[in-house]
């Protein structure tokens, strides 16, 4: 396809997203949780199952390795971690606070308040506020995993290399874990789940839908587990929890390999798609980028304290904790869309890439030099330095 021909099939913000303006709190607000009572939601995931009849273990010594790591680095969800804590949720909230607004003393938020439903909230409010945000997140991440523990499933199924198939199957079991553990935290430690968010099982949905097999990974291994990796590391620093650092740290550990896992496979495979294939591919991590960005208003939370949120949105976007936590999200995701080359795919000559402008118009381009995730893995497997602490 000529580069004309790309030009004129490409859609707007408004055809990717459903609007123009990034941030059209209306536009944003308007993507609800349609039926929170069902306890189970089919998609329909429009593939093939594909066998290989080509056995060559190692043909791809990248993914040989990281299979070979994930066999040694599997721990177990209810005797590695230190279960017996006693959690106390409002110390969390505290410390999250001092961290991402250093130097505040209280909860409240230096900004202008005035004429809104918080214009009377003092400590307490806010407190409870922090607790409710705090479970609202943790439940994401636990709904998240479901997610990778089906995408991974599927790719078990789809990728036509053995090498893959092996690894995405120790990957299935790092997932069910995962799940298991958040599950446990809420609910034996807090006070139990929200259900998933509107913008983020909508970008399941649409990675599920997706009948090929590398938009499996782009959309899950790079984006959503690309912000899970960040998510986990800034939650990981601000708390001093035990049991929530020990979970995290070494759900880390295996994330790490997931993400480098979707960026091994990735660089192969893009190396010989067309510009118009390309230039999906850069549509559909956009797409997700900003679903993932939707998702942080936490809309579910204000529901559920009877709060209209949309006339506080602009007052809350001015908060610095927010906007630096909301730019960090994206520290692991674009410089590994850079490492799979998607930043400059079909950049005119001179000119920046579609992806990279995007990543402009949302802020979060300053993080493309960053390390990416293709080898960070080794360097986070917490669990292999337990065990070689344990022993010596
Ligand atoms: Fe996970
Ligand atoms: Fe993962």
């Amino acid at each position: 396809m000529a580069i004309d021909d790309i030009r004129s099939s490409m859609r707007s913000n408004e055809e990717i997203i459903g609007r123009s303006d990034l941030d059209d709190a209306e536009a944003i607000l308007a993507i609800t949780t349609l039926d929170e009572t069902a306890t189970v939601h089919a998609v329909a995931d429009h593939a093939d199952a594909i066998f290989t009849w080509d056995y060559e273990k190692g043909a791809r010594p990248a993914l040989s390795k990281l299979y070979e790591k994930a066999k040694t680095s599997q721990w177990n969800g209810e005797t590695d971690l230190p279960w017996d804590t006693a959690v106390d949720p409002e110390q969390a909230v505290r410390e999250q606070n001092a961290a991402m607004n250093p130097g505040a003393e209280s909860l409240v938020p230096p900004f202008d308040t005035t004429g809104t439903p918080l214009a009377s909230w003092g400590e307490a409010e806010y407190l409870a506020l922090g607790m409710e945000m705090q479970n609202h997140l943790l439940s994401q991440f636990m709904h998240g995993e479901q997610g990778a523990l089906l995408c991974t499933a599927k790719i078990v199924e789809t990728v036509p290399w053995i090498d893959a198939k092996y690894y995405a199957a120790t990957q299935v079991v790092d997932e069910a874990r995962h799940v298991e553990v958040f599950a446990k935290y809420l609910d034996t430690k807090l006070a139990g789940h929200y259900p998933v968010n509107a913008h983020l099982r909508m970008l399941l949905d649409d990675i599920i839908e997706d009948s090929r097999w590398d938009m499996t990974y782009l959309g899950m291994q790079i984006m959503v587990e690309g912000l899970a990796l960040a998510a986990f590391g800034m939650m990981h620093q601000t708390t001093s929890e035990p049991l929530l650092k020990q979970l995290l740290r070494y759900v880390m550990s295996d994330e790490a390999r997931h993400v480098a896992f979707g960026v091994l496979s990735l660089k192969e495979y893009y190396a010989e798609l067309s510009a118009s294939e390309l230039r999906e591919r850069q549509e559909f991590a956009f797409e997700a980028a900003v679903r993932m960005r939707d998702r942080f208003l936490q809309q579910e939370v204000w529901q559920r304290l009877d709060i209209d949120v949309a006339p506080l949105i602009p007052i809350l976007r001015q908060d610095p904790g927010r906007i630096l936590f909301q730019q960090l999200l994206f520290s692991k995701i674009v410089p590994n869309c850079k490492k799979l080359g998607l930043l400059d795919a079909g950049a005119p000559a001179g000119g920046k890439g579609w992806l990279r402008e995007r990543f402009e118009e949302m802020d979060v381009i300053q993080f493309e030099d960053m390390v990416d995730t293709g080898e960070e893995y080794e360097a986070l497997d917490a669990v292999a330095a337990d065990r070689a602490t344990a022993g010596a």
